[in-house]
């Protein structure tokens, strides 16, 4: 029998209230349809405020749809669950917490024993390179090691999927680079299905292995892209290749028009 799909969004609309309960509200997704396969790389491109994050947040179990279904495995998303990881563009780590109370902090309010967790965290924080920084607190880190954390929290109990929300919107474009390289490693060893939110073109074609472009207002799925380039990629051998600027110059055509068309939604 074949395996059902990692994720599955079929027909999804969601329509958010308006703040005064008078007006209809915003449809936000209108027939949203995509799937992930187990392991896939798929990076979600799209205007700000055509729904990107509503996407995650229905998948992370945080919001419900009015319309469709969202599976994994195969299954209805009932809640949050500690097979699906999320991490957000700013790290939201607890400032009064060390590295390892924060990257430790969804077992230890499960009841774990250090014991349970400590040689995972371990390992967790040797792969993002925060070894030696277990005691340091959120505030004596740059933003990139703050970063690396979250990354390292959301690992720990292994989820099948991570949701990432512009995860590395904030950073400076050498770390940002480095967090890619970082990010596609760990992929790799794990087998994560990744859903990676992103405004930045050179960011999904070096990381995904499909990039997703939405429409805005209504939200929906208006083209997706393979990306064709074999792993280990390296950027620099990246951009010399004609067909990276091919799709390069197609995502931002697209994107370019879909922010047009909201812009003038948004001021007619
Ligand atoms: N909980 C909510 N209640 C009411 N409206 C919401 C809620 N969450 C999102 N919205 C609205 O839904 C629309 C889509 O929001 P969403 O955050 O999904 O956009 P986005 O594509 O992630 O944008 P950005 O790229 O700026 O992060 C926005 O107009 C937003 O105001
Ligand atoms: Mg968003």
């Amino acid at each position: 029998m074949n395996q059902p799909p990692r994720i599955a969004l079929t027909h999804v609309s969601k329509r958010f209230a308006s703040p005064h309960g008078k007006q209809p509200g915003q449809q936000v997704l209108s027939d949203v349809s995509l799937a992930l396969q187990e392991g896939e790389f798929v990076c979600l491109l799209g205007a700000s405020g055509c729904g990107k994050s509503t996407i995650l947040n229905l998948l992370a179990g945080f919001e419900q749809p009015d319309q469709g279904q969202l599976l994994i495995n195969g299954q209805p998303i009932t809640g949050p669950g500690p097979d699906r990881g999320m991490v957000f563009q700013q790290p939201t780590l607890f400032p009064w917490l060390s590295v390892l109370d924060n990257v430790t902090f969804g077992p230890r309010m499960a009841g774990q024993t250090r014991q349970q967790y400590l040689a995972q965290a371990e390992r967790q924080l040797r792969q993002v390179g925060l070894q030696d920084y277990a005691d340091h607190f959120p505030w004596q880190l740059s933003g990139g090691m703050r970063q690396r954390a979250a990354l390292a929290r959301a690992w720990l109990p292994n989820p099948d999927i991570l949701l990432m929300d512009e995860p590395f919107g904030a950073l400076d474009a050498q770390t940002r680079l480095a967090m890619q390289e970082l990010l596609t490693q760990i992929w790799q060893n794990t087998g994560t299905t990744l859903l990676f939110v992103t405004h930045d073109v050179d960011e999904a074609l070096f990381l995904a292995d499909r990039v997703l472009i939405m429409s805005s207002q209504p939200g929906r799925i208006r083209e997706e892209l393979h990306v064709p380039f074999e792993r280990p990629r390296n950027i620099e051998d990246l951009v010399a290749e004609p067909a990276y600027g091919q799709l390069k110059r197609r995502i931002l055509h697209v994107v370019r028009e879909e922010a047009a068309k909201s812009l003038q939604t948004e001021t007619s």
